[in-house]
């Protein structure tokens, strides 16, 4: 399975925060946003990885991660010309994706939970279709929203509904055959002009192939578009990290951990970083003898 990350968009709903700088890496507590996504794929053991953003952005990305190889991993680029909706992101990743499954994870969104890792590696098992979750939240009508019929089984997802029929969102992370590159051009812009995720889903429930997930209420999970919200993740990771010493999304930790880099590979990623606490912490973990 490849995976993409879209980190595009244009930010303004967090201007003047992202006037001169991308969204996806502003820092959430002590590391750049897209770290949290990447982190999932990484959880999910995916190691081919495609970062999508605009032509502004992309050389920034480059800075961070480079070709992926010290991480134990291949990353590369593609360019959004403008942010036409999220379902293009397997037309511009079509030669990326080839003749594999893909998972999509947006930028911005971040995801913490006993057991995550287990969900993805079942979502990926499992996969026949598409696979996308469900998360109670209190402000539906700002997300994709489920609607389910008197058995429980979701009939179709809304996007951004005023009168929103289930208090269930679906996060930006997306589990996908290979058909959803044929889909993803077949389905038409909405109404505010962009190739909608949501339409892809609903194409996938038509073909009754959709599996949703429920996350259940000990997963947390941060859309991270306005400033509260931002607000709110990085307090999440600041008290989570603080009271228990382990870090979330430490990509560093994670390829080590996955076996996608050596302990030597882990002390020079630590040492690069060494004047800052998340250094000291990747050095603390090469003594470990688990
Ligand atoms: O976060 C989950 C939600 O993400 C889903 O529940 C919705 O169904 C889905 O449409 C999406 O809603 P948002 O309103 O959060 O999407 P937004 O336009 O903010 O885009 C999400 C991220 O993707 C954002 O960081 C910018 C980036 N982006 C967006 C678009 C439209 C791109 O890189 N390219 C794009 O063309």
């Amino acid at each position: 399975m490849k995976g993409i990350v879209l980190a595009g968009g244009s930010g303004t709903r967090l201007y003047p925060a992202t006037k001169a700088i991308v969204k996806q890496l502003l820092p959430i507590y002590d590391k750049p946003m897209i770290y949290y996504p990447l982190s999932v794929l990484m959880l999910a053991d995916i190691r081919e990885i495609l970062i999508i953003s605009t032509a502004k952005d992309l050389p920034a990305f480059k800075r961070l991660f480079g070709d992926g190889k010290k991480l134990g991993m291949r990353i590369s680029y593609a360019q959004q010309n403008a942010p036409m909706g999220l379902a293009e992101a397997f037309i511009i990743g079509e030669s990326f994706i080839g003749a594999d499954s893909v998972c999509l994870v947006l930028g911005d969104n971040l995801f913490y939970g006993q057991n995550f890792t287990e969900i993805l590696k079942k979502a990926i098992l499992k996969l026949d279709g598409a696979t996308v979750f469900g998360y109670p939240v209190k402000n539906p009508q700002d997300f994709g929203v489920c609607v389910f019929d008197n058995n429980g089984n979701v009939t179709s997802i809304e996007e951004k509904p005023k009168n929103p029929k289930s208090n269930y969102a679906v996060p930006g992370l997306y589990f996908y055959d290979n058909d959803v590159v044929e889909i993803a051009k077949q389905i038409e812009p909405s109404a505010r002009g962009e190739l909608e995720i949501t339409e892809v889903n609903n194409e996938y429930i038509k073909r009754k192939k959709l599996h949703v997930q429920i996350l259940g209420r000990g997963m947390a999970w941060f859309d991270t578009g306005s400033p509260s919200a931002l607000q709110s993740a990085g307090a999440f990771v600041e008290m989570i990290q603080c009271r228990q010493g382990n870090y979330i999304s430490c990509i560093e930790e994670i390829a080590w951990r996955r076996g996608f880099i050596t302990d030597k590979q882990l002390r020079m990623l630590g040492t690069e970083l060494k004047n800052s606490e998340y250094g000291q912490y990747i050095l603390n973990l090469t003594g470990e003898k688990t």
